[in-house]
């Protein structure tokens, strides 16, 4: 007997609870809430005639921490899926506090007015969730979260010492729209047009936005153009692995998405700063988000594939491996499956999964910690079970250098 909060009702809530239903023996009572109620209702009809479960709706505004608190105290959840924005975070762990809830989150927090995403922020909630025996549990989307899980199964059962990690993000789909992001554009946009930041030898370091670029080959889809970005999963796993001599990010998009983009930042519509119009304030970057596609409205028609996985490169035995790891997901299968594209389902997946572990106990631990912190092994059985099946290659050359 469980009962579960999830919070926000776009293209992952739609899949988190999706997933969530169809594992009823776990997620016994499921409470989806949103800034907009019409929307969690909508998913609650769907959920109704994909699974045949009945989730409750509320409307909440997840910036309020007395309205959140007062909603888990009315509805008492085990624990709070956090899948609306990340500005969202630290409000849901004070509210989480107050009422004894457990968390979890697929994207780490960054204030509104600072396109910047680090960990401190909430790494700093350890001491306060240990005391009160209570587990968040950071990063469990796909990535951030399955490239950890990836990371820490490569360390398990592979490597005496990991030495070099790029994270391979492809997005081979085509949805037809001229320009839309597969996740929330506003957040989507700002990590993007950041400047590239990867870890090597004991330090940061930063290139120019988009401007470091290579093809890699992508299993079943072939060689894409793909650039280097910073992204959140680099700042645990150096932590968390410290052998890695280099950690990086690698993610592809079409010349269409790059020109469109690169014409938006030039006419100064990705700012983040108020701009003022007819006396009112309006921030260009969430005016854009207003008129382009909202990411779960692309998944009707979205064919092709994702791909994405960690390539490794270390020692075992005294001896060089590469380890290639990673999973496809097929745009119209997930609409298929759950009426979801396959961006929205590789990040739901995952965190039904990580609070599925959470919920059975199987990772329990008082504190803040990212899913690398955790045995690899039963969420890795939990992806091929749920939907995301995963593939690895043993000593296959990979593209990149080495030193
Ligand atoms: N780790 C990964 O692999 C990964 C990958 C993709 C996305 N993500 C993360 O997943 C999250 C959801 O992405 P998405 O594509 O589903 O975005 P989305 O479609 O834009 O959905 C966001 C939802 O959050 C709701 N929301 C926003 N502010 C709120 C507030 N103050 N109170 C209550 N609800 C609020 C929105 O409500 P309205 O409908 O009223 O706007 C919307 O339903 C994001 O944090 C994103 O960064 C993680």
């Amino acid at each position: 007997m469980s009962k579960t909060l999830i919070i926000g009702a776009g293209g992952v809530g739609h899949v988190v609870a999706n997933k969530c239903a169809s594992v009823p023996d776990v997620f016994t009572d499921l409470l989806l809430a949103s800034r907009t109620k019409s929307k969690c209702d909508a998913i609650a009809k769907d959920v109704k005639a994909r699974q045949g479960v009945d989730i409750g709706t509320a409307r909440i505004d997840a910036d309020q921490v007395p309205e959140l608190v007062r909603l888990m105290q009315d509805f008492k959840p085990d624990l709070v899926i956090h899948v609306a924005l990340p500005y969202q975070d630290l409000t849901i762990m004070d509210a989480c506090l107050e009422a004894g809830v457990h968390y979890l989150d697929t994207a780490n927090y960054e204030p509104v007015d600072e396109a910047k995403f680090e960990y401190s922020w909430q790494w700093a909630y350890r001491d306060r969730f240990e005391e009160a025996g209570l587990m968040a549990l950071l990063g469990s989307g796909f990535d951030p979260g399955v490239t950890g899980v990836f990371t820490a199964h490569a360390q398990k059962h592979h490597f005496d010492e990991m030495r070099y990690l790029d994270i391979v993000d492809c997005n081979a789909g085509d949805h037809s729209a001229a320009f839309a992001t597969n996740f929330n554009p506003e957040i989507n946009i700002r990590e993007i047009t950041q400047k590239g930041r990867y870890w090597e030898d004991g330090r940061w370091h930063e290139v120019e936005p988009l401007s470091a670029h290579k093809p890699i080959s992508y299993p079943g889809i072939g060689p894409r153009e793909s650039y280097l970005l910073y992204h959140e999963e680099l700042e645990s796993l150096a932590k968390n692995f410290p052998s890695l001599r280099r950690a990086r990010f690698w993610m592809t998009f079409s010349e269409e998405y790059i020109r469109h983009l690169d014409v938006l930042q030039r006419v100064g519509m990705t700012r983040i700063d108020p701009v003022r119009y007819e006396g009112v304030d309006i921030v260009p970057l969430q005016f854009l988000k207003a008129v382009l596609p909202a990411p779960a409205s692309l998944a009707e028609n979205y064919t092709g594939q994702t791909s994405i996985g960690c390539q490794i490169k270390g020692v075992k035995d005294g001896r060089d491996k590469t380890l290639y790891v990673y999973n496809n997901c097929d745009h119209a299968k997930t609409y298929e499956e759950v009426g979801a594209q396959a961006v929205s389902y590789t990040t739901g997946v995952p965190a039904m999964i990580g609070a599925k572990l959470m919920l059975t106990g199987a990772w329990k631990k008082p504190g803040v910690y990212n899913v690398e912190e955790f045995d690899p092994d039963p969420f890795m059985a939990d992806l091929n079970r749920h939907g995301l099946p995963w593939h690895e290659e043993v000593d296959v050359p990979l593209p990149h250098e080495y030193d």
